[in-house]
């Protein structure tokens, strides 16, 4: 039977723009409650007020650094007191996502700054790190509780200008394998969604605000949107308890590789 995701505990990081955003909305119309994390709290106060009227039975916002071991040790303690008030039916966390993530520039090995590449490293690997061991003791055994981690199709292969952010990628399929071999018996879900081309900010963080230089990746084909990943991620949480959905590879059509997109003439 599907697993119901009313009235239970979803985390979410990298809330406050695109696949995370457009969760908080699709986790919400579930009856889910949220805790959202991001940087930027103005996009979070919006966010959450639309998971509101999108359904949710609470959602709540904290600010959130997954780069920063305290950030993410401040907003656990905050999540805690929310999932362990005693107001609170359900006092576990049964879905973990670890979103909050992206790319930093697109220059090869030769030039490559060592701000992106730390900033890569640090957001995409050690951030699911960080918030995976500091979420784990609130994360239900043998309850139907999920951690989904966000890969890429970045993952799987390789691009020139793309070194640190494939190694990134490939690194978050890796830990979610590792995990799933840690949780083996405490009955906690472990997935990867990996998508290819979606249309979020995710180009425009990449391209450093270049607007022009990100709309041209889009330019004349059907990316992934963000509610399409959403939803999803939506369909892997509410799977009955004993299915696992190992690793999800989730691409355009119009995609067949990273670097190989189909354009129509504009
Ligand atoms: N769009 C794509 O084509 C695509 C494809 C495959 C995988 N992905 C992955 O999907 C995830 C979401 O990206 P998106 O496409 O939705 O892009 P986006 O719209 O740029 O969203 C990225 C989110 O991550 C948050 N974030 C970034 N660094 C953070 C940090 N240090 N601490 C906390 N939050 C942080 C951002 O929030 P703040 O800036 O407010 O902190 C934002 O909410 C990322 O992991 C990305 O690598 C994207």
């Amino acid at each position: 039977m599907k697993f119901s995701l009313k009235n239970k505990w979803i985390l979410i990081t990298g809330a406050s723009s695109g696949f995370g955003a457009a969760a908080a909305g699709v986790f919400g119309r579930e009856g889910a409650k949220l805790l959202l994390g991001a940087r930027r709290i103005d996009r979070l106060q919006k966010v959450t007020a639309e998971a509101r009227k999108a359904g949710a039975a609470e959602a709540h916002f904290h600010e959130l650094d997954v780069t920063k071991t305290p950030s993410v040790e401040t907003f656990i303690a905050w999540a805690t007191e929310k999932i362990q008030n005693p107001k609170s039916k359900i006092r576990n966390l049964h879905v973990l996502i670890n979103n909050a993530g992206g790319a930093h520039g697109l220059d090869t090995v030769a030039e490559g700054k060592d701000a992106d590449w730390e900033e890569m490293i640090q957001s995409n690997v050690l951030g699911v790190l960080r918030m995976t061991r500091a979420a784990l003791p609130l994360i239900p055994r043998d309850a139907g509780a999920s951690i989904i981690n966000i890969g890429s199709a970045a993952g799987h292969t390789v691009y020139e200008g793309g070194a640190a952010y494939c190694a990134a990628k490939a690194g978050e399929l890796q830990i979610t394998r590792t995990l799933r071999h840690e949780l083996f018996g405490a009955g906690i879900r472990v997935s990867t969604v990996d998508p290819g081309l979606a249309e979020t900010e995710f180009s425009l963080v990449r391209f450093k605000g270049d607007a022009a230089r990100a709309a041209k990746l889009y330019a004349g084909t059907i990316p992934l949107s963000a509610a399409d990943v959403a939803e999803i991620l939506v369909w892997v949480a509410s799977r009955p308890p004993h299915v696992n959905i190992d690793e999800l590879l989730v691409k355009p059509v119009d995609q067949v590789a990273v670097g190989k997109v189909f354009r129509r003439k504009l």
